[in-house]
């Protein structure tokens, strides 16, 4: 890693992706974090020196002030956000104020505050290409958001890339496909399906009952990629200066279906997970997958397959040695 001796702002940093950047950027960096731990844990971050943690709502604007006054900061990673699409179908007033015009304000503030800003990278999402049927999903594919989530993802990444021509301010967007690991916090029926299923994993091999619920047949594919590895392309799109003005796909270049990741599940800790089915969620994406070339000709070669990110994720969470 060569990102020594920045400021970085993390917002959203005390949650899963965030709380993984920060932990290992502080080895060398100052981080200062605003997250409102709506979702994020302070006892996610275990490097408490280098790392300055303010819990705000990226939503107060005079907070915001502030700070951008305060830092001169040289990178900036987005991270903050309902990450939840079912959510953001339940609430997308709320939602948009904090995934989208948080933005907004972030840019002016970056405008009047931060001339010498290196890099702010937003963390987008896979859900942009909507539910169009070409597979994998290139960063070329054409775009059809199709819900508040992923409409305020896609006007975000404009917003972004636009205030790069008109005012020279230097961004990237990382459209996420589906990243799982340790931190992802499962106390929302909303959260990420991986961290649902090892929750439910705990609750079994401690003896309570544990059924996962299953939305749709779980025949439902997803690009799972392990946090390691994301943290990895973040900071090679951070430091890549062929990167500015640009978005790309990290995914692991390969889909999984629900079922199929159940099993593996299964097959890792020699165990068997209830399940009982639901009727698929409102906005649901069905097949999704991406080609993660344009990522490659920056240089990321992932480390970790599904299967070797999940055996570490699992051991990490149950204190085992799985193999
Ligand atoms: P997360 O929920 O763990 O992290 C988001 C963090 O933002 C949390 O710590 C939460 O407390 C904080 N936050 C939420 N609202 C806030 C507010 N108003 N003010 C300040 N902080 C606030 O989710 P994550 O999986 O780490 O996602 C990080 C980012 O990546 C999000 O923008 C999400 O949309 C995006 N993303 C994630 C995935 C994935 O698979 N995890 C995929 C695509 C995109
Ligand atoms: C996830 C991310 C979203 C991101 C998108 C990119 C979270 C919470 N969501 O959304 O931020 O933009 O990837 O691809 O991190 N499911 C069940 N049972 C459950 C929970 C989920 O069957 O208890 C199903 C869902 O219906 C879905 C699949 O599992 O079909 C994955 O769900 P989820 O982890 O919420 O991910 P996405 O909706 O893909």
């Amino acid at each position: 890693m060569l990102m020594k001796n920045q400021t970085i702002l993390i917002t959203g940093g005390a949650g899963f992706i965030g709380s993984n950047l920060a932990n290992y950027l502080s080895k060398n960096n100052k981080v200062i974090i605003v997250d409102d731990l709506s979702m994020g844990r302070l006892s996610n971050l275990v490097e408490e020196d280098n790392i300055d943690v303010h819990i705000h709502s990226i939503t107060d604007y005079i907070f915001l002030d502030t700070i951008f006054k305060q830092y001169k900061f040289d990178y900036i990673f987005h991270m903050a956000a309902v990450a939840s699409v079912a959510d953001s179908i339940k609430r997308p007033l709320q939602t948009h104020e904090i995934n989208s015009n948080s933005v907004i304000h972030i840019l002016e503030l970056i405008k009047k505050y931060q001339p010498e800003l290196k890099r702010i990278i937003f963390a987008s999402s896979a859900a942009v290409y909507g539910n169009l049927p070409d597979l994998p999903k290139r960063e070329t594919s054409d775009i059809l958001p199709a819900t508040p989530y992923a409409i305020d993802k896609f006007s975000s990444e404009s917003y972004l890339l636009n205030y790069g021509n008109s005012c020279g301010v230097k961004a990237s967007a990382a459209r996420f496909f589906n990243v799982f690991g340790e931190n992802q916090n499962p106390s929302s029926p909303y959260s990420g399906v991986l961290s649902i299923l090892m929750d439910k994993l705990k609750k079994q091999l401690s003896g309570r009952q544990a059924v996962f619920t299953c939305f749709g047949d779980g025949n439902q594919t997803r690009d799972f990629i392990y946090i390691r590895d994301v943290i990895n392309a973040l900071v090679l799109i951070a430091e890549n200066e062929k990167s500015i003005g640009e978005f790309y796909n990290i995914g692991y270049g390969k889909p999984t279906s629900l079922l199929e990741i159940i099993e593996l599940m299964e097959e890792v800790t020699n165990q068997k997970i209830e399940l009982k089915y639901q009727e698929e969620r409102m906005g649901d994406i069905k097949y999704s997958y991406c080609d993660n070339q344009k990522l490659k000709s920056l240089g990321f070669l992932p480390m970790y397959t599904v299967r070797d990110g999940l055996v570490n994720y699992i051991n990490s969470e149950l204190g085992t040695n799985y193999e």
